[in-house]
Protein backbone atom coordinates (compact mmCIF):
# COMPACT_ATOMS: atom_id res chain seq x y z
CA UNK A 1 0.00 0.00 0.00
CA UNK A 2 2.63 2.61 1.29
CA UNK A 3 4.83 1.68 -2.44
CA UNK A 4 1.42 2.24 -4.13
CA UNK A 5 1.19 6.14 -2.29
CA UNK A 6 4.87 6.48 -3.23
CA UNK A 7 3.55 5.40 -7.06
CA UNK A 8 1.12 8.01 -7.28
CA UNK A 9 2.71 11.24 -6.00
CA UNK A 10 6.24 10.14 -7.62
CA UNK A 11 3.60 10.62 -11.44
CA UNK A 12 2.27 13.40 -10.31
CA UNK A 13 5.02 14.84 -9.74
CA UNK A 14 6.68 14.01 -12.64
CA UNK A 15 3.93 15.16 -14.79
CA UNK A 16 4.69 18.78 -13.08
CA UNK A 17 7.77 18.71 -13.64
CA UNK A 18 7.48 17.73 -17.33
CA UNK A 19 4.36 20.16 -18.44
CA UNK A 20 7.22 23.14 -16.48
CA UNK A 21 10.19 22.17 -18.09
CA UNK A 22 10.34 25.58 -19.90
CA UNK A 23 10.31 27.25 -16.90
CA UNK A 24 12.27 24.99 -14.99
CA UNK A 25 15.75 26.07 -16.65
CA UNK A 26 15.80 23.63 -18.94
CA UNK A 27 16.22 24.69 -22.89
CA UNK A 28 13.09 23.86 -25.04
CA UNK A 29 12.53 25.59 -28.18
CA UNK A 30 9.43 26.42 -30.59
CA UNK A 31 10.70 25.71 -34.04
CA UNK A 32 9.83 28.20 -36.83
CA UNK A 33 7.64 27.73 -40.10
CA UNK A 34 8.94 27.62 -43.38
CA UNK A 35 6.83 29.85 -45.91
CA UNK A 36 6.55 27.18 -48.59
CA UNK A 37 5.29 29.22 -51.80
CA UNK A 38 7.83 30.75 -53.67
CA UNK A 39 7.73 34.31 -54.01
CA UNK A 40 8.86 37.69 -54.96
CA UNK A 41 9.03 40.57 -52.44
CA UNK A 42 8.87 44.04 -54.00
CA UNK A 43 10.58 46.60 -51.69
CA UNK A 44 9.06 50.15 -52.65
CA UNK A 45 11.44 53.25 -51.07
CA UNK A 46 14.21 50.25 -51.22
CA UNK A 47 16.50 53.69 -50.97
CA UNK A 48 15.45 54.23 -47.57
CA UNK A 49 16.04 54.15 -44.21
CA UNK A 50 13.39 50.94 -43.59
CA UNK A 51 15.03 48.76 -45.67
CA UNK A 52 18.65 48.39 -44.88
CA UNK A 53 18.07 49.30 -40.96
CA UNK A 54 14.92 46.48 -40.50
CA UNK A 55 13.54 44.59 -43.87
CA UNK A 56 16.81 43.59 -45.15
CA UNK A 57 18.41 42.43 -41.55
CA UNK A 58 14.99 40.37 -40.80
CA UNK A 59 15.04 38.74 -44.15
CA UNK A 60 18.85 37.53 -42.63
CA UNK A 61 17.58 36.59 -40.24
CA UNK A 62 15.05 34.33 -41.51
CA UNK A 63 17.43 33.12 -43.65
CA UNK A 64 19.68 32.10 -41.49
CA UNK A 65 16.64 30.19 -39.87
CA UNK A 66 15.64 28.68 -42.78
CA UNK A 67 12.29 30.20 -42.85
CA UNK A 68 12.24 32.19 -46.09
CA UNK A 69 11.43 30.46 -49.25
CA UNK A 70 13.28 27.87 -51.02
CA UNK A 71 12.81 30.30 -54.01
CA UNK A 72 12.78 33.64 -53.88
CA UNK A 73 14.00 37.21 -55.09
CA UNK A 74 13.82 40.59 -53.77
CA UNK A 75 13.53 43.54 -55.63
CA UNK A 76 14.33 47.02 -54.47
CA UNK A 77 11.99 49.29 -56.55
CA UNK A 78 12.77 53.16 -56.11
CA UNK A 79 12.70 56.92 -57.50
CA UNK A 80 16.70 56.63 -57.38
CA UNK A 81 18.54 55.44 -60.38
CA UNK A 82 20.36 52.73 -59.95
CA UNK A 83 21.74 49.13 -60.91
CA UNK A 84 20.85 46.06 -59.58
CA UNK A 85 24.92 45.77 -58.66
CA UNK A 86 25.01 49.50 -57.16
CA UNK A 87 22.08 48.65 -54.62
CA UNK A 88 23.66 45.64 -53.66
CA UNK A 89 26.71 47.32 -52.48
CA UNK A 90 24.58 50.04 -51.08
CA UNK A 91 23.01 47.64 -49.14
CA UNK A 92 25.92 45.42 -48.16
CA UNK A 93 27.24 48.94 -47.18
CA UNK A 94 24.40 49.66 -45.00
CA UNK A 95 24.75 46.39 -43.11
CA UNK A 96 28.44 46.98 -41.96
CA UNK A 97 27.51 50.04 -40.58
CA UNK A 98 28.00 50.84 -37.02
CA UNK A 99 25.01 48.96 -35.10
CA UNK A 100 24.18 46.47 -37.53
CA UNK A 101 25.37 42.62 -36.23
CA UNK A 102 28.30 41.35 -38.22
CA UNK A 103 27.15 37.67 -38.57
CA UNK A 104 24.07 39.31 -41.09
CA UNK A 105 26.81 39.64 -43.71
CA UNK A 106 27.36 35.61 -43.61
CA UNK A 107 23.69 35.08 -45.30
CA UNK A 108 23.60 38.68 -47.11
CA UNK A 109 25.99 36.93 -49.33
CA UNK A 110 23.58 34.23 -50.15
CA UNK A 111 20.78 36.57 -50.35
CA UNK A 112 22.65 39.65 -52.54
CA UNK A 113 22.25 36.61 -55.29
CA UNK A 114 18.72 36.89 -55.59
CA UNK A 115 19.01 40.75 -54.68
CA UNK A 116 18.07 43.27 -57.71
CA UNK A 117 17.01 46.73 -58.39
CA UNK A 118 13.95 48.03 -60.60
CA UNK A 119 13.71 52.00 -61.14
CA UNK A 120 10.06 52.95 -60.60
CA UNK A 121 8.81 56.82 -60.87
CA UNK A 122 5.81 56.18 -58.77
CA UNK A 123 3.47 58.56 -60.73
CA UNK A 124 4.48 57.30 -63.55
CA UNK A 125 2.26 54.37 -64.99
CA UNK A 126 4.73 53.16 -67.58
CA UNK A 127 7.48 52.65 -65.03
CA UNK A 128 4.97 49.93 -63.60
CA UNK A 129 5.56 48.22 -66.79
CA UNK A 130 8.99 48.07 -66.43
CA UNK A 131 8.51 46.14 -62.88
CA UNK A 132 5.91 43.76 -64.17
CA UNK A 133 8.71 42.77 -67.02
CA UNK A 134 11.58 42.34 -64.35
CA UNK A 135 8.88 40.30 -62.23
CA UNK A 136 8.50 38.36 -65.50
CA UNK A 137 11.93 37.71 -65.68
CA UNK A 138 12.30 37.01 -62.04
CA UNK A 139 9.91 34.51 -61.87
CA UNK A 140 11.44 32.38 -64.58
CA UNK A 141 14.96 32.72 -63.68
CA UNK A 142 13.52 31.46 -59.79
CA UNK A 143 10.53 29.53 -60.34
CA UNK A 144 8.32 31.95 -58.28
CA UNK A 145 4.83 30.82 -59.91
CA UNK A 146 3.91 34.39 -59.72
CA UNK A 147 3.39 35.24 -56.39
CA UNK A 148 4.39 38.57 -55.29
CA UNK A 149 4.41 40.44 -51.97
CA UNK A 150 4.86 44.24 -52.57
CA UNK A 151 6.01 46.02 -49.37
CA UNK A 152 5.32 49.95 -49.34
CA UNK A 153 8.24 51.03 -47.45
CA UNK A 154 7.51 54.80 -48.69
CA UNK A 155 5.81 57.49 -47.50
CA UNK A 156 2.32 57.68 -47.06
CA UNK A 157 1.51 60.21 -49.58
CA UNK A 158 3.21 57.63 -52.29
CA UNK A 159 0.83 54.82 -51.64
CA UNK A 160 -2.08 55.93 -53.60
CA UNK A 161 0.36 56.05 -56.74
CA UNK A 162 2.04 52.71 -55.97
CA UNK A 163 -1.18 51.12 -55.58
CA UNK A 164 -2.67 52.35 -58.66
CA UNK A 165 0.20 51.95 -60.86
CA UNK A 166 -0.10 48.17 -59.80
CA UNK A 167 -3.48 48.03 -60.47
CA UNK A 168 -3.15 49.12 -63.80
CA UNK A 169 -0.38 47.37 -65.01
CA UNK A 170 -2.17 43.93 -63.69
CA UNK A 171 0.42 43.51 -61.09
CA UNK A 172 -2.36 43.48 -57.63
CA UNK A 173 -4.36 40.50 -59.28
CA UNK A 174 -4.03 37.11 -58.97
CA UNK A 175 -2.18 35.03 -62.53
CA UNK A 176 -4.82 32.86 -62.06
CA UNK A 177 -3.08 30.17 -60.95
CA UNK A 178 -3.68 30.17 -58.10
CA UNK A 179 -0.73 32.73 -57.56
CA UNK A 180 -0.91 35.26 -54.64
CA UNK A 181 -0.31 38.73 -54.82
CA UNK A 182 0.04 41.05 -51.33
CA UNK A 183 0.29 44.84 -50.46
CA UNK A 184 2.37 45.03 -47.26
CA UNK A 185 1.55 48.87 -45.93
CA UNK A 186 3.29 50.75 -42.72
CA UNK A 187 0.84 53.08 -40.37
CA UNK A 188 -0.06 55.70 -40.62
CA UNK A 189 -3.46 54.85 -41.95
CA UNK A 190 -4.60 58.28 -42.40
CA UNK A 191 -4.15 61.23 -39.90
CA UNK A 192 -8.11 61.19 -39.31
CA UNK A 193 -11.27 59.02 -40.08
CA UNK A 194 -12.08 60.47 -43.47
CA UNK A 195 -8.52 60.24 -44.34
CA UNK A 196 -8.08 56.67 -43.49
CA UNK A 197 -11.37 56.03 -45.49
CA UNK A 198 -10.06 57.74 -48.39
CA UNK A 199 -6.72 55.90 -48.25
CA UNK A 200 -8.49 52.81 -47.95
CA UNK A 201 -10.72 53.68 -51.10
CA UNK A 202 -7.61 53.75 -52.72
CA UNK A 203 -5.71 50.66 -51.93
CA UNK A 204 -9.23 48.85 -52.67
CA UNK A 205 -9.18 49.92 -56.14
CA UNK A 206 -6.90 47.59 -56.74
CA UNK A 207 -6.44 45.26 -53.82
CA UNK A 208 -8.72 43.08 -51.87
CA UNK A 209 -9.08 43.57 -48.04
CA UNK A 210 -7.13 39.65 -47.43
CA UNK A 211 -4.68 41.02 -49.80
CA UNK A 212 -3.74 43.80 -47.15
CA UNK A 213 -1.66 43.25 -44.26
CA UNK A 214 -1.57 46.53 -42.09
CA UNK A 215 1.41 46.58 -40.03
CA UNK A 216 1.45 47.10 -36.31
CA UNK A 217 4.94 46.08 -35.07
CA UNK A 218 3.94 45.88 -32.01
CA UNK A 219 1.49 43.23 -32.19
CA UNK A 220 4.94 40.95 -33.57
CA UNK A 221 6.26 41.49 -30.34
CA UNK A 222 6.60 37.88 -28.43
CA UNK A 223 5.43 39.38 -25.24
CA UNK A 224 2.39 41.05 -27.16
CA UNK A 225 1.49 38.15 -29.32
CA UNK A 226 2.17 36.06 -25.23
CA UNK A 227 -1.10 38.01 -24.17
CA UNK A 228 -3.76 35.96 -25.82
CA UNK A 229 -2.18 33.04 -25.13
CA UNK A 230 -1.69 33.77 -21.52
CA UNK A 231 -5.47 34.74 -21.02
CA UNK A 232 -7.08 31.78 -23.29
CA UNK A 233 -4.68 28.81 -22.46
CA UNK A 234 -4.98 28.97 -18.55
CA UNK A 235 -7.93 28.47 -16.92
CA UNK A 236 -7.08 30.35 -13.60
CA UNK A 237 -6.70 33.50 -15.12
CA UNK A 238 -9.72 34.26 -17.33
CA UNK A 239 -12.87 33.56 -14.70
CA UNK A 240 -11.27 36.65 -12.77
CA UNK A 241 -10.52 38.83 -15.78
CA UNK A 242 -13.83 40.43 -15.58
CA UNK A 243 -15.11 43.81 -13.42
CA UNK A 244 -16.09 41.63 -10.67
CA UNK A 245 -12.45 40.65 -9.59
CA UNK A 246 -10.49 43.53 -11.41
CA UNK A 247 -10.34 47.11 -10.41
CA UNK A 248 -8.63 48.85 -13.00
CA UNK A 249 -6.13 47.87 -16.00
CA UNK A 250 -3.01 50.25 -16.65
CA UNK A 251 -1.90 50.03 -20.13
CA UNK A 252 1.46 52.03 -20.21
CA UNK A 253 4.27 52.38 -23.14
CA UNK A 254 6.56 55.25 -22.47
CA UNK A 255 10.08 55.70 -23.50
CA UNK A 256 12.94 57.93 -22.69
CA UNK A 257 13.73 58.44 -26.83
CA UNK A 258 12.59 61.78 -27.91
CA UNK A 259 11.25 62.18 -31.90
CA UNK A 260 15.08 61.54 -32.90
CA UNK A 261 15.09 62.39 -37.00
CA UNK A 262 11.35 62.79 -37.51
CA UNK A 263 10.50 65.78 -36.29
CA UNK A 264 8.81 66.38 -39.81
CA UNK A 265 6.43 63.25 -39.55
CA UNK A 266 6.24 63.94 -35.71
CA UNK A 267 5.18 67.37 -35.39
CA UNK A 268 2.39 67.03 -37.20
CA UNK A 269 1.40 63.51 -35.54
CA UNK A 270 1.81 63.77 -32.16
CA UNK A 271 1.56 61.06 -29.53
CA UNK A 272 -1.84 60.60 -30.21
CA UNK A 273 -1.67 59.50 -34.29
CA UNK A 274 2.10 57.99 -33.51
CA UNK A 275 1.24 55.46 -30.59
CA UNK A 276 -3.00 55.66 -29.43
CA UNK A 277 -4.47 54.87 -32.61
CA UNK A 278 -2.30 52.26 -33.62
CA UNK A 279 -0.48 50.06 -30.65
CA UNK A 280 -2.00 51.42 -27.37
CA UNK A 281 -5.60 50.54 -29.40
CA UNK A 282 -4.04 46.90 -29.59
CA UNK A 283 -3.07 46.58 -26.55
CA UNK A 284 -5.94 47.86 -24.94
CA UNK A 285 -8.20 45.32 -27.37
CA UNK A 286 -6.11 42.13 -26.09
CA UNK A 287 -6.44 43.14 -22.80
CA UNK A 288 -9.75 43.23 -23.42
CA UNK A 289 -11.27 41.04 -26.04
CA UNK A 290 -13.40 37.87 -25.94
CA UNK A 291 -11.78 34.82 -26.45
CA UNK A 292 -12.45 33.89 -29.96
CA UNK A 293 -13.63 30.69 -30.94
CA UNK A 294 -10.41 29.73 -33.13
CA UNK A 295 -7.09 30.68 -33.20
CA UNK A 296 -7.91 32.78 -36.68
CA UNK A 297 -7.06 36.12 -38.19
CA UNK A 298 -10.39 37.16 -39.12
CA UNK A 299 -11.84 35.84 -35.60
CA UNK A 300 -9.53 37.58 -33.69
CA UNK A 301 -10.01 40.39 -35.32
CA UNK A 302 -14.01 40.20 -35.15
CA UNK A 303 -13.54 40.23 -31.21
CA UNK A 304 -10.73 42.83 -31.56
CA UNK A 305 -13.23 45.47 -33.33
CA UNK A 306 -16.11 44.57 -30.89
CA UNK A 307 -14.08 46.16 -27.95
CA UNK A 308 -13.40 48.83 -30.45
CA UNK A 309 -16.94 49.39 -30.45
CA UNK A 310 -17.81 49.18 -26.79
CA UNK A 311 -15.22 52.01 -26.31
CA UNK A 312 -17.63 54.40 -24.24
CA UNK A 313 -17.11 57.80 -26.25
CA UNK A 314 -15.62 60.61 -25.10
CA UNK A 315 -17.88 63.55 -24.22
CA UNK A 316 -16.80 67.40 -23.77
CA UNK A 317 -17.63 66.87 -20.05
CA UNK A 318 -15.07 63.62 -19.72
CA UNK A 319 -12.60 64.94 -22.33
CA UNK A 320 -11.54 67.46 -19.66
CA UNK A 321 -11.33 64.76 -16.93
CA UNK A 322 -9.72 61.83 -18.94
CA UNK A 323 -7.79 62.62 -21.16
CA UNK A 324 -4.12 64.65 -20.58
CA UNK A 325 -1.77 65.74 -23.12
CA UNK A 326 1.69 66.60 -22.50
CA UNK A 327 4.68 68.25 -24.15
CA UNK A 328 8.41 67.79 -22.68
CA UNK A 329 10.80 70.43 -21.76
CA UNK A 330 14.53 70.27 -21.29
CA UNK A 331 16.21 67.69 -18.81
CA UNK A 332 18.29 64.82 -18.34
CA UNK A 333 18.05 61.27 -19.21
CA UNK A 334 20.65 58.59 -17.51
CA UNK A 335 22.84 62.17 -16.46
CA UNK A 336 22.58 63.30 -19.85
CA UNK A 337 21.26 66.62 -20.80
CA UNK A 338 18.05 66.50 -23.11
CA UNK A 339 16.67 69.77 -25.02
CA UNK A 340 12.89 70.72 -24.86
CA UNK A 341 10.39 69.50 -27.57
CA UNK A 342 10.49 73.12 -29.20
CA UNK A 343 14.31 72.90 -29.28
CA UNK A 344 14.63 69.51 -31.27
CA UNK A 345 15.96 69.97 -34.91
CA UNK A 346 12.93 70.51 -36.99
CA UNK A 347 9.74 71.13 -34.76
CA UNK A 348 8.02 74.55 -34.78
CA UNK A 349 9.11 77.42 -32.57
CA UNK A 350 5.37 77.42 -31.50
CA UNK A 351 4.84 73.95 -31.57
CA UNK A 352 1.47 72.12 -29.24
CA UNK A 353 1.80 68.93 -30.39
CA UNK A 354 1.64 66.56 -27.25
CA UNK A 355 4.37 64.02 -26.93
CA UNK A 356 2.53 62.40 -23.87
CA UNK A 357 -0.68 61.75 -23.58
CA UNK A 358 -2.76 59.56 -20.96
CA UNK A 359 -6.33 58.73 -20.58
CA UNK A 360 -9.08 56.70 -19.07
CA UNK A 361 -11.21 54.59 -21.32
CA UNK A 362 -14.25 52.72 -20.49
CA UNK A 363 -15.70 49.50 -22.23
CA UNK A 364 -19.22 49.20 -22.12
CA UNK A 365 -19.77 45.97 -22.01
CA UNK A 366 -20.91 43.47 -19.65
CA UNK A 367 -17.64 41.81 -18.92
CA UNK A 368 -15.76 45.51 -17.91
CA UNK A 369 -18.41 48.61 -17.64
CA UNK A 370 -17.24 50.38 -14.79
CA UNK A 371 -13.68 49.65 -14.77
CA UNK A 372 -11.06 52.32 -15.87
CA UNK A 373 -8.60 51.39 -18.01
CA UNK A 374 -5.86 54.18 -17.71
CA UNK A 375 -3.79 53.97 -21.30
CA UNK A 376 -0.71 56.43 -21.37
CA UNK A 377 2.12 56.52 -23.77
CA UNK A 378 4.82 59.17 -24.09
CA UNK A 379 8.45 60.29 -25.01
CA UNK A 380 11.15 62.00 -23.17
CA UNK A 381 9.97 60.17 -19.65
CA UNK A 382 12.84 58.15 -17.63
CA UNK A 383 12.99 54.90 -18.80
CA UNK A 384 11.26 53.18 -21.56
CA UNK A 385 9.12 50.77 -20.22
CA UNK A 386 6.00 49.07 -21.88
CA UNK A 387 3.36 47.08 -19.95
CA UNK A 388 -0.33 45.87 -18.67
CA UNK A 389 -0.83 46.03 -15.00
CA UNK A 390 -3.93 44.25 -13.97
CA UNK A 391 -5.67 45.56 -10.54
CA UNK A 392 -7.24 43.13 -8.81
CA UNK A 393 -9.93 44.34 -6.46
CA UNK A 394 -9.26 44.16 -2.48
CA UNK A 395 -10.70 41.58 -0.63
CA UNK A 396 -14.09 42.46 0.11
CA UNK A 397 -13.35 42.53 4.38
CA UNK A 398 -10.43 42.42 6.61
CA UNK A 399 -10.11 39.86 8.69
CA UNK A 400 -7.19 40.84 10.03
CA UNK A 401 -8.74 44.43 11.04
CA UNK A 402 -7.44 44.61 14.68
CA UNK A 403 -3.78 42.99 13.91
CA UNK A 404 -3.43 45.53 10.66
CA UNK A 405 -5.81 48.00 9.93
CA UNK A 406 -8.41 47.35 7.08
CA UNK A 407 -5.87 47.96 3.89
CA UNK A 408 -4.99 45.47 2.54
CA UNK A 409 -3.87 45.84 -1.16
CA UNK A 410 -5.37 43.99 -3.90
CA UNK A 411 -3.04 41.71 -5.88
CA UNK A 412 -1.27 43.07 -9.46
CA UNK A 413 -0.39 41.11 -12.35
CA UNK A 414 1.92 42.95 -14.59
CA UNK A 415 2.39 41.15 -18.41
CA UNK A 416 5.79 42.91 -18.74
CA UNK A 417 5.96 43.79 -22.88
CA UNK A 418 9.72 45.56 -22.91
CA UNK A 419 12.11 45.99 -22.01
CA UNK A 420 11.35 43.62 -19.03
CA UNK A 421 9.71 40.64 -20.51
CA UNK A 422 8.29 38.81 -17.74
CA UNK A 423 4.56 38.40 -15.86
CA UNK A 424 4.57 38.98 -12.27
CA UNK A 425 2.32 38.50 -9.25
CA UNK A 426 1.94 40.15 -6.76
CA UNK A 427 0.15 38.55 -3.18
CA UNK A 428 -0.22 38.81 0.42
CA UNK A 429 1.80 36.50 3.08
CA UNK A 430 2.66 36.01 6.47
CA UNK A 431 5.56 37.82 7.35
CA UNK A 432 7.81 35.16 9.14
CA UNK A 433 7.85 36.29 12.87
CA UNK A 434 6.02 36.22 16.01
CA UNK A 435 3.37 38.85 15.33
CA UNK A 436 1.04 39.04 12.70
CA UNK A 437 2.40 40.89 9.97
CA UNK A 438 1.36 41.20 5.89
CA UNK A 439 4.19 41.65 3.58
CA UNK A 440 3.43 41.27 -0.30
CA UNK A 441 5.61 39.60 -2.06
CA UNK A 442 6.35 39.40 -5.73
CA UNK A 443 6.21 35.69 -7.90
CA UNK A 444 7.95 36.48 -11.06
CA UNK A 445 8.11 34.62 -14.63
CA UNK A 446 11.30 35.54 -16.90
CA UNK A 447 9.57 35.60 -20.16
CA UNK A 448 13.08 33.84 -22.23
CA UNK A 449 13.69 31.87 -19.19
CA UNK A 450 15.00 28.12 -20.48
CA UNK A 451 14.36 29.33 -24.38
CA UNK A 452 17.05 28.24 -27.31
CA UNK A 453 15.01 30.15 -29.73
CA UNK A 454 14.79 30.98 -32.54
CA UNK A 455 13.81 34.44 -31.41
CA UNK A 456 12.00 36.48 -34.07
CA UNK A 457 12.14 40.20 -34.20
CA UNK A 458 9.30 41.99 -34.91
CA UNK A 459 10.09 42.82 -38.56
CA UNK A 460 10.87 38.70 -39.33
CA UNK A 461 7.72 38.01 -37.75
CA UNK A 462 5.98 40.68 -39.80
CA UNK A 463 7.76 39.23 -43.27
CA UNK A 464 7.43 35.97 -42.40
CA UNK A 465 3.28 36.22 -41.81
CA UNK A 466 3.23 37.92 -45.24
CA UNK A 467 4.78 35.14 -46.92
CA UNK A 468 2.33 32.92 -45.35
CA UNK A 469 -0.73 34.90 -45.93
CA UNK A 470 -1.73 34.64 -42.17
CA UNK A 471 -3.67 37.37 -41.31
CA UNK A 472 -3.22 37.27 -37.30
CA UNK A 473 -1.05 40.08 -36.68
CA UNK A 474 -2.48 43.08 -38.70
CA UNK A 475 -4.75 45.15 -38.94
CA UNK A 476 -8.00 45.15 -40.24
CA UNK A 477 -9.53 48.23 -41.87
CA UNK A 478 -12.84 48.03 -39.48
CA UNK A 479 -10.56 48.40 -36.56
CA UNK A 480 -8.94 51.49 -38.09
CA UNK A 481 -11.92 53.03 -38.60
CA UNK A 482 -13.23 51.91 -35.63
CA UNK A 483 -10.26 53.41 -33.58
CA UNK A 484 -10.23 56.98 -35.74
CA UNK A 485 -13.65 57.38 -34.38
CA UNK A 486 -12.88 56.68 -31.07
CA UNK A 487 -9.94 59.08 -30.86
CA UNK A 488 -11.58 61.72 -32.78
CA UNK A 489 -12.60 64.09 -30.14
CA UNK A 490 -9.54 64.07 -28.39
CA UNK A 491 -7.58 64.90 -31.70
CA UNK A 492 -10.39 67.79 -31.99
CA UNK A 493 -9.62 69.08 -29.26
CA UNK A 494 -5.47 68.70 -29.12
CA UNK A 495 -5.34 70.06 -32.46
CA UNK A 496 -7.86 73.05 -31.79
CA UNK A 497 -7.53 75.80 -29.99
CA UNK A 498 -8.64 74.35 -26.90
CA UNK A 499 -5.33 72.81 -26.92
CA UNK A 500 -3.50 74.98 -24.88
CA UNK A 501 -6.04 74.05 -21.79
CA UNK A 502 -5.18 70.47 -22.18
CA UNK A 503 -1.81 70.54 -22.78
CA UNK A 504 0.85 70.80 -19.82
CA UNK A 505 4.48 70.38 -19.60
CA UNK A 506 6.30 68.07 -18.05
CA UNK A 507 10.24 67.45 -17.48
CA UNK A 508 11.95 65.45 -19.97
CA UNK A 509 13.68 62.05 -17.55
CA UNK A 510 10.32 62.72 -15.34
CA UNK A 511 7.06 60.42 -15.07
CA UNK A 512 4.90 62.65 -17.21
CA UNK A 513 2.77 65.72 -16.38
CA UNK A 514 1.22 66.26 -12.73
CA UNK A 515 -2.22 66.80 -14.21
CA UNK A 516 -2.11 62.25 -14.80
CA UNK A 517 -3.40 62.86 -10.91
CA UNK A 518 -6.52 64.10 -12.22
CA UNK A 519 -6.91 60.26 -13.71
CA UNK A 520 -7.34 58.80 -10.96
CA UNK A 521 -9.99 61.06 -9.33
CA UNK A 522 -13.64 59.79 -9.23
CA UNK A 523 -12.49 56.04 -10.84
CA UNK A 524 -15.72 54.90 -11.41
CA UNK A 525 -16.53 58.03 -14.75
C1 LIG B 1 6.63 53.66 -33.49
C2 LIG B 1 6.47 55.13 -33.23
O1 LIG B 1 5.50 53.15 -34.14
O2 LIG B 1 6.82 53.00 -32.25
C3 LIG B 1 7.67 55.69 -32.50
O3 LIG B 1 6.31 55.79 -34.48
C4 LIG B 1 7.92 54.90 -31.24
O4 LIG B 1 7.50 57.05 -32.20
C5 LIG B 1 7.97 53.42 -31.56
O5 LIG B 1 9.15 55.32 -30.70
C6 LIG B 1 8.06 52.61 -30.30
O6 LIG B 1 8.29 51.29 -30.67
P1 LIG B 1 9.07 50.29 -29.71
O7 LIG B 1 9.02 49.00 -30.41
O8 LIG B 1 10.46 50.85 -29.55
O9 LIG B 1 8.33 50.33 -28.43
Amino acid sequence: MAAKTEDFWTHIQAEVMDKAKGASGEATSCGIEHAENPCAIVIFGATGDLTARMLLPAMCRLMRYGAMPDNFAIIGASRTELSSEAFRERMRGALTEEGQEYEYLETFGDLAKRLFYCHVQFDDPSSFKGLADCLQEKDKEFGLGGNRVFYLAVPPEAYEDISRGLGEAGLSRSEGNGSFARMVVEKPFGHDLASAQKLDRVLHKSFDEDQIFRIDHYLAKETVQNIMIFRFANSIFEPMWNRDFIESVRITAVESLGVEHRAGYYDHAGVLRDMFQNHMMQLLSLSAMEPPSAFEGNMIRDEKSKVFRSLRPFSEETLARHLVLGQYTSGSIEGHKVPAYLDEPGVAADSRTPTFAAMKVFIDNWRWHGVPFYVTSGKRLAAKRTEIVVKFREVPCSMFGRQLGDQISGNTLTLGIQPREEISLTFQTKMPGPKVCLRSVLMNFDYNQGVTGPFLEAYDKVLLDCMLGDHTLFWRQDGVNLCWSFLAPALEAADSARKDDLLSFYRAGSWGPQEVRRLMEGAKG
